[in-house]
């Protein structure tokens, strides 16, 4: 017993890091930002503002309407909760007209769901969208958010300096630990390092913080849906490294189901977070979104592979001429030879499918006894395949075809 006390003091007092055990697989849920953004207007606007009502029926439709039951577990605040002072004694105040309850009576709400509450505050002066920072108040917001039982916080970056942010982020992460409340920390540290051409410690980052942005905002449209794409081929040497169980690259939230995406271009976001090991954070209206994408978000077999304990950042692994091909090491591992998941994107926007033929060898599945092959939309079993076996799929405009070929013992 005293050696295995010895062992975790010694080992933090080595890593000085987060340690908090948490979000060991991406973490899931509904975030409120890219669908209802700053909406205040609860006059005009009741059932869409940024109110408890809405996060409370968001919890309620997770629950019926089965996203929980597949993983979906966290509903998330994002900006424009808070009045804009703090209370007397610096406390932060939730907006009073929209939050008449306060904020715990929010998150026990949530709780009493089955679900898990986050927060959103910023590590500057203010929030993104003007509201209090918690520079000067670190101690006292960390401690309010454990007391309102806060299980997840996402900390943006606007209005402060980047090159604090090392100091900043490092000391909120070890102050939200000391609370003893466990809490997941979503870091927006590198991507506002990046855009002031500061190269972001990584290590640091992956050490701290549970996940963390390192590219633009996504919007609503397939063009923000593929630059983020682009940004994560093009950087994934640099980033992909860093994921790993506790600890995650985050692409940003899934838009599947509101305006701007086709059927075929919402199945390619999911199919590409999941090879990322993004978190799945779903923004959305679950009150209409249409049941095709509903069925997308619920797709089973495709969060497994967002999932996979193994925890490892798929690559892409092929591009040319509109054609890429993702790739995503996954469980089981037999013999030091991985499963894998592999993503078929068409960039290409000829109205016609494009074929795409190769070889399970040319894909990395070069394991002799094979792999059994199937589609992970179409619920196709392709039985087993070997390395040499040409397989063909054909894949839409703007569309994905997503394969899992799992090693056979
Ligand atoms: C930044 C973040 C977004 C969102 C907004 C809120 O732009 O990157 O995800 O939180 O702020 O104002």
């Amino acid at each position: 017993m005293l050696t295995h006390i010895f062992l975790i003091s010694a080992l933090t007092a080595a890593c000085n890091c987060l340690e908090n055990g948490l979000a060991r697989t991406p973490p899931m849920g509904w975030l409120s930002w890219e669908r209802f953004r700053c909406n205040t207007d609860c006059l005009n606007d009741p059932d869409n503002c940024i109110s408890e009502r809405l996060f409370q029926k968001m919890a309620d439709l997770l629950v019926s309407e089965g996203y929980a039951s597949v993983g979906y577990e966290y509903v998330n605040i994002d900006d424009c909760w808070l009045e804009r002072y703090r209370g007397p004694d610096g406390k932060l105040l939730s907006d009073q007209r929209r939050f008449p309850n306060g904020i715990k009576a929010l998150s026990d709400y949530i709780h009493s769901k089955g679900l898990k509450f986050g927060i959103y505050e910023d590590y500057g002066n203010y929030t993104c969208a003007g509201y209090p920072g918690i520079i000067g108040f670190e101690k006292i917001d960390a401690y309010q958010f454990a007391e309102w039982n806060v299980d997840y916080v996402k900390l943006d970056g606007c209005y402060a300096l980047p090159y604090d942010m090392d100091r900043g982020y490092t000391e909120f992460g070890k102050l939200l630990n000391s609370t003893g409340k466990h809490m997941v920390y979503s870091c927006s540290w590198p991507v506002y390092q990046i855009y002031a051409g500061i190269p972001p410690n990584f290590s640091a980052i992956q050490s701290h913080c549970n996940l963390w942005r390192n590219f633009d905002d996504i919007q609503d449209s397939w063009l923000s849906v593929e630059n983020i794409i682009d940004y994560y081929g093009n950087n994934q040497d640099v980033i992909a490294p860093y994921a790993g169980p506790g600890h995650w690259n985050d692409p940003d939230m899934l838009i599947i189901g509101n305006f701007g995406l086709s059927y075929e271009q919402a199945k390619t976001q999911f199919a590409v977070w999941a090879i990322l090991a993004a978190p799945l954070l779903m923004s959305v209206d679950l009150r209409t979104i249409r049941p095709e994408f509903k069925e997308i978000l619920l797709n089973r077999k495709i969060i497994s592979v967002d999932q996979d304990p193994l925890g490892i950042q798929g690559r892409r692994i092929y591009k040319h001429k509109g054609i890429e091909i993702w790739s995503k090491p996954i469980s089981p591992v037999y013999q030091s030879f991985y499963s894998y998941a592999l993503a078929f994107v068409n960039r290409r926007t000829d109205g016609t499918p494009s074929d795409i033929s190769v070889t399970l060898k040319e894909l990395g599945l070069i394991n002799n006894s094979g792999y059994r092959v199937e589609d992970l939309y179409e619920n196709i079993d392709y039985g087993i395949l070997f390395p040499r076996t040409k397989i063909k799929v054909k894949v839409n405009p703007s569309g994905v075809v997503m394969l899992k070929g799992q090693i056979k013992f």
